[in-house]
């Protein structure tokens, strides 16, 4: 089990790094008030994934998946960003991060001021024509459900990955390219057991890069990594910050 003495050797090993990239999950998002999906209080507790979250459950009661999603939204609109979410966009200004890599659908990374972001599992707040792939943004949800399209009166979607469907193209091949650049990864509130995200901290690991996590508990990330902070991200990345603009 990789043990921290002082957050010092962490900050070492972000400064040694020459290209640090990050993944985070939903834990990052959790001291904003967003339930993660595993755990004591998780999203998955309480339904099961399949029935929510699939192309099937979609097909069968697209009204009820969009209850559930519009739910989300209305709970993303409402947070804000927690200093863990700033402190990533900081150490992005300050050079030392190129990319941000999240599992999050939510808009937090981006309205703390990150900008090299890529979303491998969509974006909550986009609505998607299942049909002409017609986009629509969303600043609240959709008023009537389920909502159809604008351009050719199918049902529209969450942009978001199901069980059971790839990921965006883009995103994907932007991540695997990060991804074989990094010499160093920040792991930051992420269960680490949904593939391919979970495999990209094994793939730095394997290229001979360092791997950092930061999480309140063990995850399927742990066993590879250098450099395990116990604790949220909201308290321990503020303090990696300072330390860092110490020595800057
Ligand atoms: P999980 O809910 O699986 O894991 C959340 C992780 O965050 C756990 O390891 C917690 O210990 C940790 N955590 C909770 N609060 C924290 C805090 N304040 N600071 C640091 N860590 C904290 O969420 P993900 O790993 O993001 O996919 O889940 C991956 C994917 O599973 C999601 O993107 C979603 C879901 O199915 C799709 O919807 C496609």
């Amino acid at each position: 089990m990789p043990i921290v003495e002082t957050l010092e050797d962490v900050v070492e090993a972000i400064l040694k790094s020459r290209y640090l990239i990050s993944l985070t999950g939903a834990g990052i998002s959790a001291e904003s008030g967003i339930p993660t999906f595993r755990g004591r209080d998780g999203l998955w507790r309480k339904y099961r994934p399949e029935d929510l979250a699939s192309p099937e459950a979609f097909r069968n009661n697209p009204k009820l998946i969009w209850e559930w999603y519009s739910w989300r939204i209305s709970m993303i609109i409402n947070a804000s960003p927690n200093p863990a979410h700033v402190s990533l966009a900081r150490l992005e200004d300050m050079g030392i991060l190129k990319a941000l890599i999240t599992q999050n659908v939510d808009n937090l990374h981006e309205r703390a001021g990150s900008k090299n972001i890529i979303k491998l599992h969509g974006d909550i707040l986009t609505a998607r024509c299942i049909s002409c792939g017609y986009k629509k943004r969303l600043d609240a949800p959709p008023e009537e459900l389920p909502p159809k399209c604008p351009s050719c009166g199918e049902l529209l979607r969450p942009d978001v990955v199901w069980f059971g469907e790839p990921l965006p193209t883009e995103a994907l091949g932007a991540a695997i390219i990060h991804t074989h650049r990094a010499d160093a990864i920040l792991v930051i509130g992420t269960s680490g057991v949904v593939y391919p995200a979970g495999a990209i901290p094994y793939t730095v690991r394997e290229n001979g890069g360092v791997v950092i996590e930061i999480n309140i508990g063990e995850s399927a990330i742990t066993p590879i990594a250098d450099y395990f902070v116990r604790g949220k991200a909201g308290e321990v990345l503020p303090k990696i910050l300072d330390l860092i603009a110490k020595k800057l």
